[in-house]
């Protein structure tokens, strides 16, 4: 299965990808984990990135996209992948196609932006796996403690809140436009398009995407 995860910063993309992926046995590709990481080895590409993430901008289309091509190729993607926060902008979306990668779902989780900006504010992230927590809505067992490797958990540095704002402003000029696209692609192909209500517990909203999967 081959799935996108598409949404606003903060929507949670990233929780819900991890319950995919354990359900359907398949990677999440996340662009902003790939970048993470480059950045905290320190190679030409994080250097590059950093100044764009943390001001909330988005990293230049060519590089995200050769970044992709070549995670697809690699072995454990043979029987599909979930891409989280990619594609993020059209020319991303149409190097997938030109590409002949093909898309069997597309999931929209929708949420207003106080909400995000709230999340935003509590989320604590442990840097090695990128996993996510959050300081009241699912707090590890050790206050900013990893639960699983001990190690611990900081606040991302795009997460100060007038960064987040321009990050929802860059999401609705740049990426917002990919829910028409992916529309218009499901009215002609066997793509399927999904909606999914962001407002609720993660368990509610990990239950209305194995629905619309499902279906
Ligand atoms: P990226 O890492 O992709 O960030 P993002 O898309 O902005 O999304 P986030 O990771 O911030 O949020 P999320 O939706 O995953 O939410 P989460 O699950 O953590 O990108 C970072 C940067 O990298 C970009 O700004 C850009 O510069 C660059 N980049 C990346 N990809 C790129 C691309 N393709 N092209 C160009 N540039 C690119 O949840 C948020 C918080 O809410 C957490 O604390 C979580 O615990 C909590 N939470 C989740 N669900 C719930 C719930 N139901 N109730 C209460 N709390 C909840």
């Amino acid at each position: 299965m081959r799935i996108i995860l598409l949404g606003a910063p903060g929507v949670g993309k990233g929780t819900q990808a991890r319950f995919i992926c354990d359900t359907y046995k398949i990677p999440q590709i996340s662009t902003g984990d790939m970048l993470r990481s480059s950045v905290k080895e320190k190679t030409v590409l994080g250097l590059q990135a950093k100044e764009v993430m943390d001001s909330g901008g988005l990293v230049s289309d060519d590089i995200i996209i050769a970044l992709v091509k070549e995670r697809v190729s690699k072995n454990d993607c043979s029987t599909g992948f979930l891409f989280d926060g990619f594609p993020r902008t059209i020319p991303q979306a149409e190097a997938l196609l030109h590409e002949q990668i093909f898309i069997d779902h597309v999931v929209e989780i929708s949420l207003g932006d106080e909400e995000i900006v709230s999340r935003m504010s509590g989320r604590r992230v442990h840097p090695g796996s990128g996993r996510v927590y959050h300081v009241l809505h699912n707090p590890p067992a050790a206050d900013g403690i990893d639960d699983d490797t001990g190690e611990p958990l900081v606040q991302r540095d795009d997460d100060a809140e007038s960064t987040v704002r321009k990050r929802l402003a860059v999401y609705k000029d740049q990426t917002a436009p990919l829910v028409q696209f992916y529309m218009e692609i499901s009215e002609s192909s066997p793509l399927c398009y999904h909606k999914v209500e962001g407002v609720g517990s993660m368990a509610e909203i990990r239950e209305r995407i194995d629905l619309k999967l499902k279906n």
